[in-house]
């Protein structure tokens, strides 16, 4: 508000020297000059990615964290897009609680330890925001930024860059990808993701509605996935608790692996896990081959 007042006031004396005014407030005399942000550094990223989000610390089911980290080791893939919602952030939550929601000390220690575990692995972290990381920075007005984020969540590794922007770009081989914690919602399977691609005109992997899909958006130009997430929702309150009328939600993840993604689920009649590495693994042999030659 400060920066606008100055800002207007320099406004105003530039249009005061225009038109031969002279002002003589205070405002107006400072001449300073204001910077303000221009939103166009989101991050762009290439190669290889596991693509996940949605990890809801600690309501995680570690079990398939732990099978994605797996799965990244198998395939030597060392980048990881941690698209939004890494952490609750409960005891910021404009919610009201059912029950006691675990302190914000104890959910930066869960996640501190998680970054650590994933940085045995990985050489490059991002964490693009959600709306759970954005429920922090909101409360505080902004006062508390990404840089100051990442701080809080990686001090056990250092590992962990963090994003202001909720989504990030990746050119995978030449093949572009958005992923995207994006504000919005649809109960409908693959519906905003469709959206998104006609909106961006790329593929899209979207997270936050907790859903799984993978399918061609309405007018087949591109991809779009519904990523699910690491969340374990049996250890939500809200949603065993009490009776809605919302989709079940559906776990999973994504592995982008030069230009293509592979949905990767816990539910065998999706995903089958053994064929889907095995392929990749072949893949990337020979595509270091193809690099040797
Ligand atoms: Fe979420
Ligand atoms: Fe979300």
């Amino acid at each position: 508000m400060r920066d606008w007042e100055k800002l207007r006031a320099h406004h105003q004396q530039q249009v005061a020297q225009t038109y031969g005014i002279k002002t003589t407030t205070f405002a107006a005399q400072t001449g300073e000059i204001y910077m303000l942000p221009v939103f166009d550094g989101e991050p762009r990223l290439s190669g290889n990615w596991i693509v996940c989000g949605d990890v809801h610390l600690p309501t995680t089911d570690f079990d398939l964290a732990e099978r994605m980290l797996e799965a990244a080791k198998c395939l030597n893939i060392r980048n990881l897009l941690i698209v939004g919602d890494l952490v609750n952030m409960e005891a910021f939550s404009q919610f009201e609680h059912i029950v006691p929601p675990p302190p914000f000390e104890v959910e930066c220690k869960v996640a501190a330890r998680f970054v650590s575990r994933l940085s045995e692995h990985f050489e490059t972290m991002m964490l693009v925001l959600g709306n759970h990381e954005h429920r922090l920075l909101k409360r505080n007005n902004g006062n508390i930024n990404a840089t100051m984020l990442g701080h809080i969540l990686s001090a056990a590794s250092g590992k962990l860059q963090v994003s202001a922007y909720a989504y990030a770009i990746i050119d995978s081989y030449g093949t572009i990808w958005r992923a995207t914690h994006q504000r919005n919602y649809s109960r409908i399977t693959g519906r905003l993701g469709d959206q998104l691609a006609q909106k961006f005109q790329c593929n899209i992997i979207t997270f936050h509605q907790h859903h799984v899909a993978q399918l061609m958006d309405t007018w087949g130009r591109y991809v779009v996935i519904d990523g699910g997430g690491l969340f374990d929702d049996s250890k939500m309150a809200y949603v065993k608790l009490i009776d809605s009328n919302m989709p079940a939600m559906a776990r999973g993840f994504v592995i982008l692996a030069y230009g293509t993604a592979y949905l990767m689920t816990p539910y065998p009649a999706l995903t089958d896990w053994e064929v889907i590495l095995a392929g990749l693994q072949k893949k990337s042999e020979k595509f270091d081959l193809s690099l040797v030659v």
